[in-house]
């Protein structure tokens, strides 16, 4: 019987791949980068599953090359905003993606952001490196204390109810604001329910969690930014357009704000004119999920997905209304 055939848009820990081979004929981009549009619309032609990436740009016209055979996409993230899922649902495509799996591991990043941002780490590192470091000073690269203070989560979803959970372990007092009340998170927590502009205004560490939609685009733009506090910090490990990274660099270089730390960007891979030279800001390149063991779980709920999607079966992680 002939077997299914997929394709990968980009290599991932081979533990998935070589599940997905037991079953199927599996052809994988063997080139470390982003396939051109071009290449993406010739190489998911014919295939009966298709795993992407949130770097890819799936659309109606992807689709259809794809073919009327395709039964899924499944997305090797927990993010899906790169892929037009009302235009998959018409064409009878599943769409997946990845959650759970990664939410520890991109919780624990946010805070390694707000720490090295707070305390001055990667600033601490370059003046060291540079042989700047001539001794111990009692005003030396003074930072921000974080025990105690108070955390604003925007976005309290499972990344977001993961980063409240350790901000418990440092005595913060924690708020947090989106589209309803949490009752069980608040219990969990101890977090308490703001509004939006009340968080902007009394938190000294804000944190994003939020998916990117049209109704986040910018959600952190001028207006926010000024609401601050002049010693906030601002985190984003969920997707760049969230914030208007143009008026950030202005808030950042005006001080109007104290510091960031982005593991996205709203361009990405470019950043924004004069981000890269700022001191205040710690930039890793999209690395939340960024571990083996949570790279190589993605690949198994993405490959789990396309087995369910192949078997005829709902995909686990299904995301089509
Ligand atoms: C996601 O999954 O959406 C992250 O941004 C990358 O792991």
């Amino acid at each position: 019987m002939a077997k299914f055939n997929v394709y990968v848009t980009r290599r991932i820990p081979d533990k998935a791949l070589e599940i997905l081979r037991q079953r199927c004929q599996v052809e994988v981009n063997p080139e470390d980068r982003v396939l051109t549009r071009d290449e993406l619309l010739a190489k998911v032609a014919g295939r009966d599953a298709v795993l992407c990436l949130l770097t890819d740009t799936i659309d109606d016209a992807v689709l259809a090359a794809a073919g009327k055979q395709c039964r899924i996409f499944a997305n090797y993230a927990v993010g899906y905003n790169n892929i037009d899922v009302a235009a998959a649902t018409k064409r009878g495509i599943f769409i997946s993606n990845t959650p759970d799996v990664l939410t520890a591991a991109t919780a624990d990043m946010a805070w390694a952001l707000l720490f090295a941002v707070a305390r001055r780490v990667v600033e601490g590192d370059k003046f060291t490196r540079a042989g700047k470091f001539h001794g111990w000073g009692p005003l030396l690269m003074l930072g921000q204390e974080v025990t105690g203070k108070t955390v604003g989560i925007i976005g309290a979803g499972r990344i977001g109810a993961a980063f409240a959970r350790r901000a418990k372990g440092f005595d913060m007092k924690i708020l947090y604001t989106g589209r309803s009340r949490k009752p069980d998170f608040e219990r969990e927590t101890g977090a308490t329910y703001v509004d939006f502009d009340t968080l902007l205004r009394e938190a000294d560490f804000i944190s994003l969690h939020v998916p990117l939609t049209p109704e986040t685009h910018h959600l952190i733009g001028e207006r926010e930014l000024k609401l601050m506090k002049s010693t906030a910090i601002l985190i984003n490990t969920a997707r760049g357009p969230v914030v208007d990274e143009k008026a950030l660099v202005a808030a950042l270089r005006q001080g109007e704000i104290w510091g960031a730390g982005l593991d996205v960007f709203e361009n990405e891979p470019a950043l924004a004119e004069g981000l890269a030279e700022l001191d205040n800001v710690v930039i890793p390149p999209h690395l939340g999920s960024a571990t083996l063991e949570t790279r190589t779980k993605m690949g198994l709920v993405a490959v789990e997905n396309i087995l369910a999607a192949l078997d005829g079966r709902m995909p686990p992680n299904c995301l089509n209304p």
